[in-house]
């Protein structure tokens, strides 16, 4: 039997109200069978996804719960019933200026309130031309991951997203993506024993190059943004794990 991948959607700040319930709409009357699907709007529609699929955020505070005005807190979004949320997505990196050491605590603050972290690392462009990919990997793991102890790293999920590829339409090859989400297996074994790490690919992951996609046994999913914002392209995506 074919093993299935996890699907995780980063809808990121697209989509309103009226779109968001006609996606919902169309998630509830499909059968995703028993393919993992993971989904993650911005944080105003977070409950309206409940019913459909398990669901996580795209951010959270570094603080506890305080005088933090528009930021949203670890507790909070357990009290919402919420069991993921992306930290350290390239996004942030960029436009928020969100560094390791940040990132570092998110991961602390999630894993306190038993919410999955699911961790970005990735390289640029430039950085792959300059055959710099794994150096840069290596330190986001080693900062994102600091005191991170053996009995919480596998609650981690880890996404390849070279920054490149995100939103471009551009993928690295079959055999490229394979070589780095090894090398990331690999590093962690020579950190943490026996670990088991769930490991996505991310960037441009489209009903296009699934079926390409899903011969890359080292990859145990897809952290996928533009596409799992159309019913369409997402159930095709998931279709192709059945
Ligand atoms: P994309 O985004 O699928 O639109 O390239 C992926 C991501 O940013 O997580």
């Amino acid at each position: 039997m074919k093993m299935s991948k996890i699907i995780i959607g980063n809808q990121k700040m697209y989509m309103d109200k009226e779109d968001v319930l006609s996606f919902v709409s169309d998630m509830k009357s499909y059968d995703k069978g028993s393919v993992p699907v993971i989904l993650c709007p911005t944080f105003v529609y977070l409950d309206y996804y409940k019913d459909v699929c398990k669901v996580g955020a795209q951010n959270v505070a570094l603080n506890d719960n305080g005088s933090y005005t528009g930021e949203v807190s670890a507790s909070q979004l357990s009290s919402l019933g919420i069991n993921y949320c992306i930290v350290g997505h390239s996004e942030r990196r960029n436009f928020q200026k969100e560094t390791d050491e940040e990132i570092n605590i998110k991961i602390k603050k999630l894993l306190e309130r038993n919410i999955v972290p699911i961790l970005c690392v990735g390289e640029k462009k430039e950085e792959r031309d300059n055959n710099l990919t794994e150096i840069i990997i290596k330190k986001e793991l080693e900062q994102d991951l600091k005191d991170i102890t053996r009995d919480n790293i596998d609650k981690i999920i880890i996404a390849y997203e070279p920054i490149w590829a995100i939103g471009t339409g551009l993928t690295p090859t079959n055999s490229e993506i394979d070589e780095t989400i090894t090398f990331i297996k690999n590093y962690l074994k020579t950190i943490y024993r026996d670990v088991n790490v769930t490991l996505l690919y991310g960037g441009s992951v489209s009903e296009k190059n699934v079926d390409e996609l899903n011969s890359i046994n080292s990859v145990d999913g897809y952290l996928i943004g533009g596409a799992s914002t159309k019913f369409a392209s997402l159930s095709y995506i998931i279709d192709s794990q059945k």
